[in-house]
């Protein structure tokens, strides 16, 4: 008889931002970051071992995924498999509601909810520092939608082994954050983050300097958490974006994420700003444009941002939870 479980996960947004590995095969980053997960969005992941299959199928939202994606998910499977022992092939049917490649961070709440759903149905531990470990080799920003509310993802230490078992994220404490989410563009980016990341290590002389001010962010924003000190949290958040995109754009041949309206988003942010409403903007590897705000100061914020863009989708956010089982229906 076969062996099922499923799970949900939910994507997330970096306010310190990962970009750049410096292993590609244990997915090691090159500096820690941080996130809030999301309550919007969530993927909803059943899988199913059978030994009669010759290879893992995969069913997405009902149709049977081919090429790049399902080798991501048949590698994935295959490193599960040899931590397991077993080499049994899966059956997978995803529900996810994510615009796929739009930036909005479809692959982190897709392996999260595969590793935590794949752990269990392949015996593999199901604590939380294993299944973020299992999630960051799918994707490294998966392993941050393993946990709830404001993540922290260690860069782990050193090389090999050690540095693999030191790379995980937790849950860190702070202020009740929430996000509008500004849908400039649902469409499927023309450059993947996978690929964008390793060409701006290769070309983009500023990656260096990304590095450096990427770890300094990181004390800052771990102290700005602790403090409760929206403000900071907020400064931080919108100029590290910033200084990812400008060492994107340092790429030969360069690569640009962010479109006009974008940049009037960002515009839109500061003027929100002098009118007394405390937002900032953050923007991933595609156009669109996540506006921070306090928990407290969400509808005022989607209803401001409404006002200013009405031809555009709003998807306003809360903190959410960290992966989890859920009964088999
Ligand atoms: C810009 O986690 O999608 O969203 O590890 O290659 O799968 P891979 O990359 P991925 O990159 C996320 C990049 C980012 C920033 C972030 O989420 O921290």
């Amino acid at each position: 008889t076969a062996e099922r479980a499923t799970a949900v996960a939910h994507p997330n947004l970096a306010l310190i931002k990962y970009w750049g590995k410096r292993d590609e095969q244990l997915v090691l980053p090159w500096t820690g970051s941080l996130s809030l997960t999301l309550d919007v969005f969530p993927t909803r992941t059943s899988l199913t071992l059978d030994p009669s299959l010759d290879e893992d199928r995969f069913l997405l939202n009902g149709a049977a995924v081919t090429g790049t994606p399902l080798d991501r998910v048949r590698t994935f499977l295959d490193l599960v498999r040899e931590q397991s022992g077993s080499r049994v092939r899966a059956r997978i049917e995803s529900e996810n509601s994510v615009p796929t490649g739009a930036g909005l961070a479809s692959s982190a709440s897709g392996f999260a909810a595969l590793a935590t759903a794949a752990s269990s149905a392949y015996g593999l531990p199901t604590d939380t520092v294993s299944l973020s470990r299992l999630a960051r080799r799918g994707s490294g920003s998966a392993c941050r939608s393993v946990i709830g509310d404001l993540v922290e993802w260690h860069a782990g230490e050193g090389a090999g082994e050690v540095a693999d078992a030191a790379s995980y994220a937790e849950n860190i404490p702070g202020p009740e954050l929430a996000m509008v989410i500004v849908v400039v563009s649902a469409a499927e980016k023309a450059v993947s983050s996978r690929v964008a990341m390793r060409e701006t290590i290769r070309t983009s002389p500023y990656f260096d300097g990304w590095v450096t001010g990427t770890t300094q962010d990181l004390i800052d924003m771990r102290e700005a958490l602790a403090a409760g000190d929206y403000t900071r949290v907020g400064e931080l958040t919108e100029s590290n974006a910033l200084r990812m995109h400008a060492a994107i754009n340092g790429s030969r041949p360069p690569v640009r994420y962010l479109a006009p309206t974008s940049v009037e988003v960002f515009d839109t942010v500061e003027r929100l700003r002098s009118d007394g409403l405390e937002v900032y903007g953050t923007a991933d590897a595609g156009p669109n444009v996540a506006v921070l705000c306090r928990n407290a100061d969400l509808e005022r914020t989607h209803r401001a941002l409404a006002d200013r863009f009405p031809g555009l989708d709003l998807i306003p956010a809360r903190s959410g939870p960290g992966a989890h089982l859920v009964e088999n229906e």
